[in-house]
């Protein structure tokens, strides 16, 4: 606009802008209105504009009508826009309507895995009666997974773990680091670490170098446990580990202790439960004996507490290990322990 701008075309623009507008017929057509008026290059916009040019008493006068005619326009759009956009809601909605009696769409959720619900029942069920749950390294010490456990080197209970080893000898060119066989190293190290009582359990994977079949596999899942205090008896054990039976596989569940061997503790006893499958009459589950075999336990061997800086004359106190995926498998039934690692999702959906 070249003109100066005085009141009187102010107020000629507005009055034009406003007559347009009445004539405007749909949302196009006011979008074009709007660009022609108040757009970047609009006959409004320009006034606007041009008030800046002018001198001080002018610029407030025309300043001031132009600023009224401004709102009066930006007011008569906004009216007219309500209109169109109000046209277009019935039309809209019967094109594009969203039925809602629909049922939703699912959501895909994950789940944890069998292994790591297990855990967590396991771990519960311990948690009700007092004992903390702890994790330690997978990489390990000769010392932890061995030696302070009552295994020296050369030991023949060496066998009981079919190893694998990590390459990576000390100073005297000794292979000092594995895999852990067993989650038992964590006892030294919690005790190593604490002072009595000490109320443990510890869930981890575990590897032994193994020909994979039905029941093994290298990579296995264990939850140790541990209490020492002075005065735990051997009864402490059978009370503690028969009500972890009763939580976790049954009310009526019957359990059996029978001497077992383990160097790290004296006496040693494998746990089994009477088979929940054919009520002790002997089946496959059980493999005809009626009973089933749920883990290792037993008093902690002297020598360990000596070990850690126990006095063995003052404390004593129970271990266990059981194995997290044979549990699981008994639960559930599952018979071949290869379907926990294969993540074939047909499996892995029904827990
Ligand atoms: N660590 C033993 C194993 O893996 C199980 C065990 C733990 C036995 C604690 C006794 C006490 O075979």
């Amino acid at each position: 606009m070249a003109d100066r701008p005085t009141v009187g075309v102010v107020e000629a623009v507005a009055t034009k802008a406003l007559e347009e507008l009445d004539a405007v017929g749909d949302a196009e057509a006011l979008e074009r209105w709007r660009v022609s008026y108040l757009g970047r290059r609009g006959e409004l916009t320009a006034i606007l504009r041009g008030i800046g040019t002018l001198p001080p008493e002018a610029r407030r006068q025309v300043g001031a009508a132009a600023n009224a005619a401004k709102a009066r326009v930006d007011e008569a759009m906004a009216a007219r826009k309500r209109e169109f956009s109000r046209e277009v809601t019935p039309a809209l909605l019967a094109e594009d309507s969203i039925d809602v009696t629909l049922p939703g769409r699912p959501v895909p959720t994950g789940r944890l895995h069998p292994t790591t619900q297990t855990v967590r029942e396991i771990c519960r069920i311990f948690a009700s009666m007092g004992f903390d749950a702890v994790e330690g390294p997978e990489v390990e010490w000769d010392r932890y997974n061995f030696e302070m456990l009552n295994i020296p080197k050369h030991h023949p209970a060496r066998d009981m773990f079919n190893t694998f080893w990590v390459d990576y000898p000390d100073r005297n060119g000794e292979q000092s680091v594995l895999l852990r066989t067993h989650t038992s190293p964590m006892q030294a190290r919690i005790m190593e670490d604490t002072r009595p009582p000490v109320r443990v359990v510890v869930p981890g994977k575990c590897y032994r170098y193994e020909a994979t079949d039905a029941t093994h596999e290298w990579q296995l899942t264990q939850v140790e446990g541990l209490a020492v205090d002075d005065g735990i008896t051997f009864a402490d054990l059978k009370g503690t580990l028969y009500e972890f039976a009763r939580q976790i596989f049954g009310e009526e569940r019957r359990v059996r202790f029978r001497c077992d061997y383990f160097p790290f503790v004296e006496p040693g006893v494998d746990v089994a439960i009477d088979c929940f499958s054919c009520g002790g009459a002997g089946c496959r589950t059980c493999g005809r004996t009626g009973w089933i075999e749920i883990m290792g336990a037993g008093m902690v061997h002297p020598n360990v507490l000596k070990g850690v800086g126990y006095d063995p004359a003052v404390y004593t106190g129970f271990a266990f290990g059981m194995g997290v995926e044979r549990i699981a498998m008994l639960k559930h039934g599952i018979e071949d322990i290869r379907h926990f690692y294969a993540n074939d999702l047909r499996f892995l959906k029904q827990f």
